[in-house]
């Protein structure tokens, strides 16, 4: 199948987060211009008729359908044939304070898909994010948040964040006598330049660049406070060769004020 083709899965189970992920998943399909699908795993069948109902948005085609078995495996399954899978940060199920489903986390880390948890529903004019590092899975996810940008006619964020802690051969520390005015202007550069080649390919699309010295996730989260999407990749440069998913990715899903897409 064509990847133009592969349609934009929601993952229903019957809850009112569900519901803010198929209204998403809907209105990202209408951009995208792709078939919307709607599956719930598990004997709910009746949950579907409610999600198709919220994902009425003029000229997307929905497909829905039940599956059985595990949730987290079989939308696993169900994701390698999809162009990305959004789901609510919380169910039917859960207890008072957990911050993340385990269905949706799940999927964050393992899916084959770029992955979209939903939570909130900020203004649609808002900014994407995208948090910008050095490691090389990380122009997929600025692709796909200049995509998002660009359908969604809003600015992008790049946001780069830098400490005095360093990765070369090692991990290390910036000597303390390091001038830190030259490093931010070196890590300016770099984004600059990182960007340069993605601003021709997507002339429409208003990306600035944000350089801040903090740790990713609260840079991330003070740069672009009222983004409607943060979009970053599963793993930074502290790749350690395996799944699942980098810290930064991890804190945004629990902690993040609004969706946050993880992009592999
Ligand atoms: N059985 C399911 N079928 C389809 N989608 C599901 C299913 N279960 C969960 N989801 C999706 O995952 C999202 C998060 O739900 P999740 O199950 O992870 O959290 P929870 O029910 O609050 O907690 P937990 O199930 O871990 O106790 C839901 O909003 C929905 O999009
Ligand atoms: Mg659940």
């Amino acid at each position: 199948m064509a990847r133009e083709q592969k349609a934009v899965l929601a993952c229903v189970d019957g809850s009112a987060r569900a519901l803010d992920a198929v209204r998403w998943a809907a209105r990202d399909a209408a951009l995208r211009k792709r078939p919307l699908r709607l599956i719930h795993v598990g004997e709910n069948a009746d949950c579907l008729a409610a999600a198709e109902d919220a994902a009425a948005v003029p000229g997307v085609e929905i497909r829905s359908g039940t599956r059985t078995g595990h949730p987290a495996e079989r939308l696993i399954e169900e994701s390698a044939t999809a162009s990305v899978v959004v789901l609510g940060s919380h169910g039917l199920g859960g207890f008072p304070g957990m911050l993340l489903g385990s269905v949706a986390g799940a999927l964050a880390a393992y899916a084959h898909c770029p992955v979209v948890v939903v939570r909130g529903a900020p203004p649609e004019d808002a900014p994407v994010a995208a948090g910008i590092d050095a490691s090389p899975g990380g122009d997929a996810a600025l692709a796909f948040a200049l995509d998002e940008a660009n359908l969604r006619r809003v600015p992008l964020l790049a946001v780069h964040t830098w400490t005095d802690m360093t990765m070369g051969e090692t991990w290390s520390v910036l000597p303390i006598d390091a001038d830190y005015g030259a490093v931010a202007e070196d890590e300016r550069r770099l984004l600059a330049e990182r960007l340069a080649g993605w601003r021709e390919k997507y002339p429409d699309v208003d990306l600035r660049p944000v350089v801040v010295r903090d740790r990713p996730v609260r840079g991330l989260l003070t740069a672009g406070p009222d983004a409607q999407l943060i979009v970053v990749g599963s793993r930074g440069r502290a790749d350690f060769g395996g799944v699942g998913l980098g810290s930064t990715s991890q804190a945004l899903l629990h902690h993040g004020p609004c969706p946050v897409a993880v992009v592999r």
